[in-house]
């Protein structure tokens, strides 16, 4: 593994090992992914291995020029144009039907695919030099944190990648928002960094889709994911009493005049402001991971705009510990 920093030499080295069909990790403004040419399937395939990813969890397929659109995926609904017109580069993904150039391991056997084009100039720059959209989840081991920086994906998959790029923290630090698009109707699939409120004033409503597991290819379908290596649960009364005699390590939300001797804390957003909030989530819980605690317990946040997503990622990372 090498980890390079960013530069546009490194990030043409990094192209070549794309090309080759290896895999390199690289930054976007949502999380690190851990890319491989999406056209590809062997190489497609070593990024369920390298994740150790159940191979029925499709990928996203990340295009830097529009034109790529049309040449995977089969698109009529003209909210579509609306949408990336406005969105894109930046944290939204669409799963529309796909072509047939599109492999099926990256579909995982879904008549879909899912398409983003990241609002990185780093990821842009690679994809170009690529010459295919890459396939890329996030950075992580499944089921663990997403990375949000380069030294999150040294931790986790050091040695099953070429070359890891890096280009600083992730700005937006929650995964792209996901929405399922049919001809005639729109759903949400994951909650992610482009929030409902932005989509809707471009849409109108859109509707959630409720996974179930009897659905397996749906994401979120799991009922746990994202999950640090230490117990995490909601801070409430409850859990603070149930733990008072443990060593906790608090994220609270905002800065509040209330003492806790918490054994580690930490602030999402001192003023309170959601995107900084989501922006720091997975570093912070990155951080608590390498701490001497039994516990983390972590202070629930409003569920509008960016909170829908931190509390996606909050209830998932939980439930593995109910
Ligand atoms: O922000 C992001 O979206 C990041 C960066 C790297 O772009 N990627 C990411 O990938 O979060 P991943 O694999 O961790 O999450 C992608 C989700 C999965 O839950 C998967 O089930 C869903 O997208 N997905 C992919 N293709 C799909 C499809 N055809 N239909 C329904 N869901 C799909
Ligand atoms: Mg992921």
């Amino acid at each position: 593994m090498q980890l390079l920093e960013a530069t546009d030499k490194n990030i043409a080295i990094a192209a070549e090992v794309i090309k080759r069909g290896g895999l390199v990790s690289f930054p976007t403004e949502t999380v690190y992914g851990l890319g491989a040419d999406g056209l590809n399937p062997i190489a497609s395939a070593k990024i369920f291995e390298a994740k150790n990813r159940p191979s029925f969890n499709p990928l996203i397929l990340h295009i830097a020029l529009i034109e790529t659109l049309n040449e995977i995926a089969e698109w009529k609904n003209p909210n579509i144009e609306k949408l990336v017109s406005k969105f894109w580069p930046g944290p939204l993904t669409i799963v529309l039907p796909k072509k047939k150039i599109v492999p099926e391991i990256v579909t995982a056997g879904n008549p879909t695919v899912a398409v983003r084009m990241p609002g990185h100039k780093v990821a842009l720059e690679l994809i170009k030099l690529s010459g295919c959209p890459i396939a890329a989840p996030s950075a992580n081991r499944f089921g663990q944190l997403s990375p949000t920086d380069a030294q999150h994906v040294v931790k986790q998959l050091k040695n099953k990648v070429d070359i890891i790029l890096n280009g600083g923290k992730s700005a937006v630090g929650v995964e792209s928002t996901i929405l399922e698009i049919t001809d005639e109707k729109i759903y949400l699939l994951r909650p992610g960094g482009l929030t409902l409120e932005e989509i809707e004033s471009v849409v109108g409503k859109v509707e959630t889709k409720v996974h179930s597991a009897a659905k397996p290819n749906s994401p979120g379908q799991l009922p746990f994911h994202y999950s640090p290596l230490i117990p995490l649960k909601f801070l409430n009364e409850e859990n603070l009493d149930e733990y008072k005699n443990k060593k906790i390590g608090a994220i609270l939300f905002k800065n509040s005049s209330e003492k806790n001797n918490f054994a580690v804390e930490r602030v999402l957003s001192p003023k309170g402001d959601l995107r900084e909030a989501a922006a720091n989530l997975f570093a912070y819980l990155h951080e608590l991971e390498k701490e001497n605690i039994d516990i983390i317990l972590i202070e629930p946040v409003e569920e509008t705009g960016l909170g829908r997503a931190i509390m996606d990622r909050l209830r998932k990372a939980s439930n593995k510990f109910i």
